[in-house]
């Protein structure tokens, strides 16, 4: 069982936790993801580690309640216990040789995107960040951001905070301006991340993406997770829990992703609507 040490409510639907597991502490990096089930009957869900805390041995996990598991774990407070909580999982961002970053994060991607703008603002790298919201009571990581970037854009849909529109407005206004990353590293809804690899494209920038898919065992057993790459022509499947998160913006199925997003969500708002009640 782990402990969960904080907890603190980001904004209406978002939440953050630190659970006390020294061992995925000791080992995981920004990028890498965690499998917890709340209780020994619950589901498997993955969530990204938004940071460690070696001294008490706590990682960071950031969820929005957006389905049955997620409203059971906003449910537990400080110093109750969650079932299981396995990993470090997944591949950790690539870091090496980037000197100069764009990071853009969508929603509740930005506690995604957080941990990794503030570990290549950590190895020295010029940082720019843009993150994006559907309205300023959805705004959460700010801080951290500001910190961890040479250059800060913060976006709202609706303009209620920062400047109104999507995150692909500040990055074509940079890219035509002439500004050259080496990376553009994207985190958020699968459509936006699809709209900033078509951004960045005429540009020749390269675009990481980072998949959140379905998934279950976490360790490329049951195919749950698994996603459509197109190189050199050919269709190649690869599974986002080994393989990635991180994957080539390029060459990733978006249209396939979405569709396979959507398969379980009549099974999902049931029990969701079962959790809530
Ligand atoms: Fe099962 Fe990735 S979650 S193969």
């Amino acid at each position: 069982m782990y402990k969960i040490a904080r907890k603190k409510v980001l904004n209406p639907t978002v939440t953050q936790m630190e659970i006390v597991a020294p061992l995925v502490a000791a080992k995981a990096k920004p990028g890498q993801f965690i499998i917890l089930r709340v209780d020994e009957d619950g589901e498997r869900i993955p969530l990204t580690v938004a940071g460690c805390n070696q001294e008490d041995g706590t990682v960071k996990i950031i969820f929005q309640i957006v389905g049955a598991t997620t409203a059971k774990l906003n449910q537990k407070e400080e110093g109750e216990y969650i079932q299981d909580f396995v990993g470090p999982l997944g591949v950790a961002t690539h870091t090496e040789g980037i000197k100069k970053v764009c990071i853009i994060g969508g929603g509740v991607g930005c506690a995604i995107a957080m941990p990794v703008a503030q570990e290549f603002h950590r190895l020295g790298a010029d940082v720019t960040s843009i993150i994006g919201f559907r309205n300023k009571d959805l705004l959460i990581c700010e801080d951290e951001f500001r910190e961890a970037s040479n250059k800060l854009v913060v976006m709202s849909d609706d303009g209620s905070y920062g400047r109104h529109g999507n995150v692909t407005v500040p990055l074509k206004e940079m890219l035509e301006a002439g500004e050259k990353f080496d990376l553009i590293i994207t985190i958020g809804p699968v459509i936006m991340m699809k709209f900033v690899v078509a951004t960045a494209k005429p540009f020749g920038i390269p675009v990481t993406v980072s998949m959140n898919p379905i998934m279950i065992d976490g360790t490329g057993m049951c195919g749950g997770c698994r996603l459509t790459l197109n190189q050199d022509g050919k269709k190649v499947t690869k599974f986002a829990c080994v393989d990635g998160p991180d994957f080539n913006g390029y060459e990733v199925d978006f249209d396939e992703a979405m569709s396979r997003g959507r398969m379980y969500s009549d099974f999902e708002r049931h029990a969701y609507g079962e959790a809530c009640n």
